[in-house]
């Protein structure tokens, strides 16, 4: 029984990861999307149900394998993502890792779009996603005891991250900075600064395994601190 607990420290919870990009139609064969790996996503989910979580994944389109012992729901676009995460509160925690399209085609065109002689090139129209950070932070009486996102930034990372973080009302952000010759953004390692309401933590560089696993210990123990 001491093993069980020293080993699942969050057992009895729930969490809630989303991971990946998302893809929006731009017709039936074109998309937008980004060059998110899912790497760092399902590497959270996999690190809290090894401690214990019942923990669901949402995620959009990765070559990543599901992680064990994580039930995992493929979405694809933003308001799918969306409305698969309100559908699992509540939940513990919840950890925003996906690279969400900030925006959609406003409308997706029903076939292809062809290309013919003498016809100008098309504009894609964009219409702004729902925010799913924004979104859980403010779900009133549903909203999970931690809710935690990502910045992804190239320049002032901190400063950014912090204004990020009051104006999604989230409680910590990760900062990463993924300016190209970083290798963050589909890489394996990761440079993260922990932002929350008492200040910034600089981690060291790591693999995207390893700030799973300080992330999840670190969500253990506010858990059991706030419990
Ligand atoms: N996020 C989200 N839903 C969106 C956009 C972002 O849940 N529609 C989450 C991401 O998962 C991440 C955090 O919000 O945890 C910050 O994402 P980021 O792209 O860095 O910030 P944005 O608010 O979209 O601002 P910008 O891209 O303009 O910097
Ligand atoms: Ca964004």
């Amino acid at each position: 029984e001491r093993y069980f607990a020293v080993s699942a420290p969050l057992a009895g919870l729930r969490a809630l990861v989303t991971s990946g990009p998302t893809h929006e139609p731009i017709d039936p064969v074109r998309y937008i999307a980004n060059r998110s790996s899912g790497r760092q996503g399902h590497a959270i989910a996999a690190a809290l149900a090894r401690r214990g979580a019942t923990t669901l994944l949402v995620s959009g389109p990765t070559a990543e394998p599901d992680p064990a012992g994580v039930e995992v729901r493929h979405i694809e676009t933003a308001a799918e993502m969306w409305a698969a995460c309100r559908a699992a509160l509540p939940v513990d925690v919840a950890v925003c890792a996906a690279a969400v399209a900030d925006w959609r085609p406003a409308t997706a065109a029903g076939e292809k779009i062809k290309k013919a002689k003498g016809k100008a090139a098309p504009s894609i129209a964009l219409a702004e996603n729902p925010d799913i950070l924004a979104g859980l932070s403010a779900a009133g009486n549903e909203r999970p005891r931690l809710v935690i996102g990502f910045a992804a930034e190239t320049e002032n990372l901190v400063e950014n991250a912090t204004a990020k973080r009051r104006s999604k009302g989230c409680d910590w952000i990760l900062a990463n900075d993924v300016s190209p010759d970083t290798g963050t953004f589909g890489g394996s390692d990761n440079t993260v600064h922990l932002v929350s309401a008492s200040g910034v933590e600089d981690w060291p560089r790591m693999s995207k395994q390893q700030v799973a696993e300080q992330l999840a210990d670190r969500i253990a123990a506010e858990l059991k601190r706030a419990s």
